[in-house]
């Protein structure tokens, strides 16, 4: 056993299980004033205010006046990928836009020559020394995809890796299969024979080794058309794997009603929507996740987070950790980006960052909150004035402690 005591506030306090928030209900965020926690065998035994706190003569660790949240639940990475692509980054500043380099071989595409020259060893160290470096900044939970592979061989190696993850640290990993994230340059002529490639030979294969739990295509122009998405579920259906759809980071295209209709835990990036993708989204649930730093890193316009919210809908935030759109997985900077570019308010993007990237990756029951029976996975921030510091000091560092499952990394 172990308390926590003199905490300034107690964030994200559930009593009762909440799987989900919605429109209105996200700009409300329980809290308690100067609070204790208590953790047992890895998990939440109990909290409350201080001065109702029972438990003398055990192992207590002074928050002094620091905050509690629960730690972030990333719900979109792509955290294991082969080296780094700061030259498209120097091109961007010339000029060329982000789907131009795509387009010229750059993209997605280089950074699977680079990965199918790593050994799964070198994946494996450049992965995990990321995962910590995430924790660090107070994701516990955390999605990641495969998609630089783009062979049945490579792919795997992804998958192998997250597998290693997952049975090597502490933290809850969700594995996504994305072999639908662009198309080899040897297939070019032949789209067909690539998506063949990935029902028949890479599917069967994840299936048996269970690498995945979730499946993923990039729906878009420079990538893949919604046929081809209802194709590559729909095979993934066959092996139980629910789908997440990276879809409307530059086009509306029917993206995000066809992945309502397969069901989609979420639909990932929404820079573009309109009014009937929304009134598409009220009648599923489907979770609308947002990832700012993406449009923040290659410059282009960020999703209409305030629409999404005022149409009742809930809002997932993520960080979209990549080596191409978003060279971070920075939660924290992820929090600031949405009040300041999507004029999300610090409670609606706190209960987007923890309760809803929890949902949007399956793990609602174990993580998002502070709850009995919850993975004691949280930090502590330094002293801290209010919840809205947070996000307005970007760029600090004002998360102290991060525990995982009780235990102090
Ligand atoms: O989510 N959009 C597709 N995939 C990644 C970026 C891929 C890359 O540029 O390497 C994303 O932004
Ligand atoms: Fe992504």
């Amino acid at each position: 056993m172990l308390l926590i005591k003199n905490i300034g506030k107690i964030v994200q306090v559930r009593e009762e299980l909440t799987s989900v928030v919605k429109g209105s209900e996200m700009n409300h965020l329980p809290c308690i004033n100067k609070g204790f926690l208590l953790l047992k065998d890895g998990k939440i035994a109990d909290f409350g205010e201080e001065k109702d706190c029972q438990n003398k003569n055990i192992e207590t660790i002074d928050a002094k006046g620091g905050y509690v949240f629960p730690a972030w639940c990333d719900s979109h990475t792509h955290l294991v990928f082969a080296g780094s692509r700061e030259k498209e980054f120097e091109m961007r500043i010339k000029g060329f836009t982000y789907q131009e380099i795509a387009q010229q071989g750059g993209g997605i595409l280089n950074s699977a020559k680079r990965l199918q020259g790593t050994d799964e060893e070198t994946l494996y160290e450049q992965s995990l020394k990321r995962l910590y470096e995430v924790a660090s900044m107070g994701t516990t939970a955390i999605e990641i995809k495969s998609g630089y592979g783009l062979t049945v061989e490579s792919e795997l190696k992804i998958l192998r890796v997250i597998q290693r993850l997952k049975e090597n640290t502490p933290f809850t990993i969700k594995s996504t299969f994305l072999g639908a994230h662009a198309i080899p340059l040897e297939y070019k002529e032949n789209r067909q024979g690539y998506i063949d490639l990935i029902i028949n030979e890479m599917l069967p294969n994840i299936a048996k080794e269970k690498l995945a739990d979730y499946i993923d295509v990039f729906c878009e122009k420079v990538a893949f058309s919604v046929e081809e998405t209802i194709q590559i579920m729909e095979a993934g259906a066959k092996y139980d794997l629910v789908p997440k759809i990276h879809t409307n980071q530059f086009n509306c295209m029917g993206g995000i009603q066809a992945s309502v209709e397969h069901g989609a835990l979420s639909v990932d990036h929404l820079e573009v929507l309109n009014d009937e993708e929304i009134e598409s989204l009220k009648s599923s649930e489907t979770m609308p996740c947002l990832l700012p730093s993406a449009p923040f890193f290659i410059n282009d316009h960020f999703p209409p987070a305030r629409k999404i919210i005022e149409a009742g809908l809930p809002v997932a935030l993520a960080t979209d950790y990549n080596p191409g759109s978003t060279p971070s997985g920075n939660m924290p900077f992820v929090l600031s980006l949405a009040c300041i570019k999507m004029r999300m308010t610090p409670e609606e993007a706190i209960n987007a960052a923890t309760i809803n990237g929890a949902k949007a990756m399956g793990l609602e029951n174990s993580h998002g909150s502070i709850s009995k029976g919850k993975d004691a996975d949280f930090f502590i921030t330094e002293a801290i004035p209010s919840i809205a510091y947070l996000p307005y000091s970007f760029g600090s560092r004002l998360i102290k402690d991060v525990y995982v499952k009780g235990i102090k990394l």
